[in-house]
């Protein structure tokens, strides 16, 4: 393989993207966008996608890894979509092969499909040598999805509006989680229109950030950061996936200082105090029968970056 220099016209550039969890993801009211407006706390987290982009005669879209077999394929998929994006702004044909290595759990509310989406546009911008401000990137990015200038992004920051609207935030230090995998997907859709249903008729404040939540961050303590964590969209994942009950049990019975679920979900998120602990709750969790896969990981880490 050639090495991957900005702008080679031959050669490949492989992005490595990392996948998220939300610390807080506080659900306003649907907009008559039917989009909801969010106070979205984002943590990117040490589980990485690679998205290898070279020239060839037509788009096309490979998958490796454990999982390929459920990742689209075809024009639905946000990397292609980006490099079609990113080939329309700039005059040209979109004529490049993207293959994506990926690790980042499929449809598991870690924004796996949102990274592949990030890493194919950064990817396309080195390789074709377009010069894209990041403004621009980014720009493209909330066209691709409310999550995709997160994972362009990385590290920790605040999403507002549907998530595009980035703050970066300060973290003080690493935090140590526990993801486990649960089978199948969940349609991000579908969890935010169950969110709806089971708050029909009730009062739904505009979404805030918890300041409380926000110093943990700041000053990187963990056991803070427990006490902190909230996710809306937590009631409707549960609802339409009743097992994660168990799986959120297992993990505080096994001593996680917090048990989420990540995003619209199905994945779980434990929080942990360090790396042993770590290692203690993944190990109840794989015991425990309730989850596929069982990944640790630590964040912050950065945003899409050439490799
Ligand atoms: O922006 P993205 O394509 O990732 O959103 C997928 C779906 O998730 C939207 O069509 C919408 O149903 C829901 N969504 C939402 N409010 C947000 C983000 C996503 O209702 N802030």
């Amino acid at each position: 393989m050639t090495s991957p220099a900005a702008g080679s016209a031959t050669g490949s550039v492989t992005v490595r993207v990392p996948a998220k969890v939300n610390v807080q993801l506080a659900v306003g009211a649907p907009r008559p966008d039917g989009f909801h407006d969010l106070a979205n706390v984002f943590l990117a987290v040490g589980l990485h996608d690679e998205v290898t982009v070279t020239p060839a005669d037509a788009l096309r879209v490979t998958c490796s890894g454990p999982d390929a077999a459920q990742v689209p394929l075809d024009a639905t998929n946000l990397a292609a979509r980006a490099a079609l994006a990113l080939a329309e702004r700039h005059g040209r044909e979109a004529n490049v092969h993207i293959h994506i290595a990926k690790d980042i759990p499929v449809a598991g509310g870690m924004a796996g499909g949102s990274a592949d989406g990030a890493g194919a546009l950064l990817a396309c911008d080195a390789l074709w040598g377009t010069g894209a401000s990041r403004e621009e990137l980014l720009d493209i990015c909330a066209e691709l999805g409310s999550d995709v200038p997160f994972s362009l992004v990385g590290g920790a920051a605040l999403g507002r509006g549907r998530g595009e609207l980035l703050t970066p935030l300060e973290a003080g230090g690493t935090f140590h989680w526990v993801f486990a995998v649960a089978d199948g997907g969940l349609s991000t859709p579908a969890v935010y229109a169950e969110c709806d249903r089971l708050r029909a008729g009730t009062h739904v404040p505009a979404p805030e950030p918890s300041p409380a939540l926000l110093e943990a961050l700041r000053t990187g303590d963990a056991a803070a950061l427990a006490a902190t964590v909230s996710n809306d969209l937590q009631p409707a994942a549960v609802s339409l996936r009743p097992s994660l009950a168990d799986t959120l049990d297992a993990g505080t019975g096994a001593g996680a200082l917090a048990a989420m679920v990540s995003g619209s979900g199905p994945t779980t998120a434990f929080l942990v105090a360090d790396a042993p602990a770590a290692q203690k709750v993944a190990d109840a969790l794989t015991a425990s029968g309730t989850c596929r896969a069982v990944r640790i990981a630590a964040g912050p880490v950065p945003g899409a970056t050439v490799v």
